[in-house]
């Protein structure tokens, strides 16, 4: 199936509007949010997955390692996170004097609650010598029990790096160890690779490392959202099959108008990310909540493992 995307495409195809009515209500949208991110002292983020009209509005968009990195470098004294709660919890842990909103507060990633602190501590008790590594997908009551957090983008990076003997890496099964799983990228198989390869033989086909190994194993590139857009772009074919969430087809698209991506599988679509709405990011800036709070005693802990992945992933 190919997906095509123009700006508002997807808006359109929800509200059933036409498009000059919703170029009219960005247009809107935009200049009040101008308005609010200059009252506020705002500036908004947002991961690759959220819906293409919350893209439009962010600042900076990015995958879930660029998005903890800027959060430590933007001069504005409020956050707007446009993701899933432990993103919007990641911003807040490295920056615990300024004030992070998520604009859903509901909007969870289910892998996030897949490792337990009882897990943690048994492997700690049962190896000597053993790293946590946690993945950032993960509650910060997690992320203070390890040693270590990484992305899709830095882990083999960071695990290498790593003196430890031992490694117990948490929550995804599909890295090492541990039973959790992102359920968007585990529903992708490898017949649904098989089935585009046979239909589009010259298509690179780009996977998520969130997929099952047997996935992975068919892939021509392996890597983060940000990572497979960088891929795409630079790389000379010109059909692309996709193994992630589709909220990547819109940076795609945009950065490569003259090429093709097709999804994988049927169900590409992660309902956390797209409960996030402008309206919801203009409500958020107007009322100065839902606002991220955690116990003073996670963020500390928590913020260890988190600075550590910054400083690891920045080493050469
Ligand atoms: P990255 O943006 O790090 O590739 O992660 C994807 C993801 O599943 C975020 O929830
Ligand atoms: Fe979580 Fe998967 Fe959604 Fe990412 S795509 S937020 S890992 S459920």
């Amino acid at each position: 199936m190919q997906v095509s995307y123009n700006k508002l495409e997807s808006v359109l195809e929800r509200t059933g509007m036409t498009d000059v009515k919703m170029e009219e209500i960005m247009k809107e949208s935009l200049e009040k949010l101008r308005e609010l991110k200059q009252q506020k002292d705002a500036v908004i983020l947002a991961h690759y997955y959220v819906p293409d009209e919350v893209q439009d509005v962010a600042d900076y968009i990015g995958d879930s390692y660029y998005l903890s990195e800027i959060a430590t470098k933007v001069k504005e004294q409020t956050i707007v996170l446009c993701g899933v709660a432990f993103m919007g919890e990641s911003a807040k842990i490295l920056n615990p004097d300024k004030k992070v909103l998520l604009p859903e507060p509901h909007a969870d990633c289910p892998m996030a609650h897949m490792a337990s602190v009882e897990n943690i501590d048994e492997i700690r008790n049962k190896y000597e010598d053993v790293a946590v590594v946690c993945y950032v997908n993960s509650t910060a009551e997690l992320k203070a029990h390890s040693d270590v957090c990484v992305t899709s983008s830095n882990a083999v990076k960071i695990v290498r790096n790593l003196p430890n003997k031992n490694i117990y890496f948490i929550p995804d099964v599909h890295i090492i160890l541990n039973d959790g799983y992102c359920h968007v990228h585990s529903n992708i198989s490898s017949e649904d690779i098989i089935k585009a390869k046979k239909s589009r033989p010259d298509a690179k086909i780009l996977v998520h490392p969130e997929c099952k190994g047997e996935v992975l194993e068919l892939a021509d590139y392996v890597g983060s959202t940000s990572g497979i857009i960088e891929y795409a772009t630079i790389c000379e074919a010109k059909e692309f099959v996709v193994a992630t969430e589709m909220g990547v087809f819109h940076e795609l698209k945009k950065r490569n108008p003259d090429k093709s991506f097709y999804v994988a599988g049927n169900l590409q679509i992660c309902p956390n990310m797209k409960k996030i709405t402008v309206e919801k990011v203009i409500s958020a800036m107007e009322k100065g909540q839902p606002e991220v709070i955690l116990s003073k005693d996670f963020r500390r802990q928590a913020y260890t493992p988190l600075k550590r992945m910054l400083t690891m992933a920045g080493q050469k």
